[in-house]
């Protein structure tokens, strides 16, 4: 790729170039503030939630060799077909910015052994994702995720839990009207009777199929029951169903979850066609969808998958897990979250000297909390309350020279506009009250 400006390196920095503004790579969400705030509140109560059940936070490398994703989500998917981050690096190695969290958390749970220490392991993560797909609203190339994985237990309870605890945390931050998406994909016994039924299906339908469903036919068909293209919907739409071709061990997993849930009153649809676009699935897949999301709905997903483990070159282990869109949990959040604790004073300094005085007790107090605002520039006192106000602080401390002489403060109420005068060495006390009046 050619640049065009010149770049002249002199010593450790560049010079002479040409002005440019530097943006972000197109789709690459960041947060910024008052927005972040919001973000780590939510994060908060995820993590809150979380530990409460048992899980540890693992933080993850974000890059990884390219053949940990090629070998756990699959060769013929969307994802690792056309969505991943992939380069080769300085040593000739193809490596890939991962595009979810669960391959890696399984490399991580092999690699140190974590299943050696405990029997469960609960893991959680939080951070950024990469995938090449178009952005739109709520489909971006960098995004974020709240995942949870817990390894070692088959029971259908694990599942249940793990769905319990996720409605409580839609139900913890006041989101409604998400539903509940429910299938089962069967284990290594009954799917490859499926996968033929469904090929010899796709097979005799292969006109009404999408290019990429026609060419995955035969290795990967399941693809085609999720593909999103409306011919292809229409082509499989008398195709077999997994249910009906579930063994008997699978048929009792699934129906034992079901039941669990309507116990716990958490309502949920079975769709047979949810087939997921990660191909280390087994048993249980499932998704929470919001219809105020839009085209995107999915706001949460993931499933049983007991064989990665053993595939990723560990012990047999079964899994369960799941990962929340953390955009698309905020889209959801709207003002519920508690809005932010705001300083409750501003200190106005008059002068030079006021400034230095209350510089002191402006660092203390917050050592404490955010309880103040100190301008640092002693502004008039016209702009510095105008300032006040409009942070929304409750009190406006007042430093001029006669407060210094009196070594008090004028205490302005911001609402009332009443003035009272506080002596310096009771400002800590009052503050600390008022600021757990909020
Ligand atoms: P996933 O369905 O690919 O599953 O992604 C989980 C969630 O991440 C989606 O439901 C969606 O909310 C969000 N998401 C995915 N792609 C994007 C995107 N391009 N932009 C914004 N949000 C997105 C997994 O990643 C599995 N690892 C889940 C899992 C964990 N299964 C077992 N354990």
């Amino acid at each position: 790729m050619e640049i065009d400006y010149p770049l002249v390196l002199t010593g450790f920095g560049l010079r002479n170039m040409k002005k440019v503004q530097i943006k972000t790579v197109k789709g690459f969400n960041e947060v910024l503030p008052p927005e972040s705030f919001r973000w780590r509140q939510v994060e908060d109560k995820f993590r809150n939630l979380l530990e409460g059940y048992g899980f540890a936070e693992l933080r993850l490398a974000l890059l990884e060799p390219t053949e940990l994703f090629a070998r756990s989500i699959g060769g013929e998917t969307d994802i690792v077909e056309k969505e991943m981050y992939t380069f080769i690096d300085r040593s000739e190695r193809s490596l890939t910015l991962r595009p979810e969290g669960t391959a890696s958390v399984v490399r991580a749970y092999n690699q140190y052994s974590l299943g050696k220490s405990n029997e469960i392991n609960k893991l959680y993560y939080i951070g950024p994702m990469f995938r090449y797909e178009r952005p739109q609203k709520g489909r971006y190339r960098q995004f974020h995720q709240l995942g949870a994985e817990v390894f070692g237990e088959e029971s259908f309870y694990q599942d249940a839990e793990t769905l319990v605890m996720l409605a409580q945390l839609f139900h913890t931050l006041s989101i409604k009207g998400v539903e509940l998406h429910l299938n089962s994909l069967g284990c290594e016994a009954c799917r490859p009777l499926f996968r033929d039924q469904l090929k010899d299906y796709l097979s005799r339908h292969q006109a009404g199929l999408c290019d990429d469903c026609r060419r995955r036919g035969a290795e990967n068909p399941l693809r085609a029951l999720d593909c999103k293209n409306p011919q292809c919907r229409e082509a499989v739409a008398e195709a077999p169903s997994i249910g009906d071709a579930l063994c008997c061990d699978c048929r009792q997993h699934f129906a034992g979850l079901c039941a669990l849930l309507a116990d716990a009153g958490i309502a949920f649809q079975i769709n047979p066609r949810l087939v997921r676009g990660l191909d280390y699935y087994t048993r249980t897949t499932f998704e929470f969808l919001a219809g105020d999301l839009g085209a995107q709905n999915a706001v949460a997903a993931g499933g049983r998958y007991d064989r990665l483990v053993e595939e990723l070159g560990g012990q047999p282990t079964p899994a369960f897990g799941f990962a929340v869109g953390f955009e698309r949990l905020m889209m959801l959040v709207g003002s519920e979250v508690a809005p932010l604790t705001l300083p409750v004073a501003a200190l106005l300094p008059l002068s030079e000297e006021a400034l230095r005085r209350l510089f002191p007790l402006h660092v203390e107090l917050n050592r404490r909390a955010q309880m103040t605002t100190l301008s640092f520039q002693h502004k008039s006192l016209k702009s510095q309350l105008k300032k006040a106000d409009k942070d929304g602080v409750r009190y406006a401390l007042i430093v001029g020279p006669d407060e210094l002489a009196q070594d008090e403060a004028l205490c302005r109420n911001m609402r009332t506009k009443e003035q009272t005068k506080l002596p310096f060495a009771e400002i800590g006390e009052f503050l600390w009250e008022r600021y757990h009046e909020h």
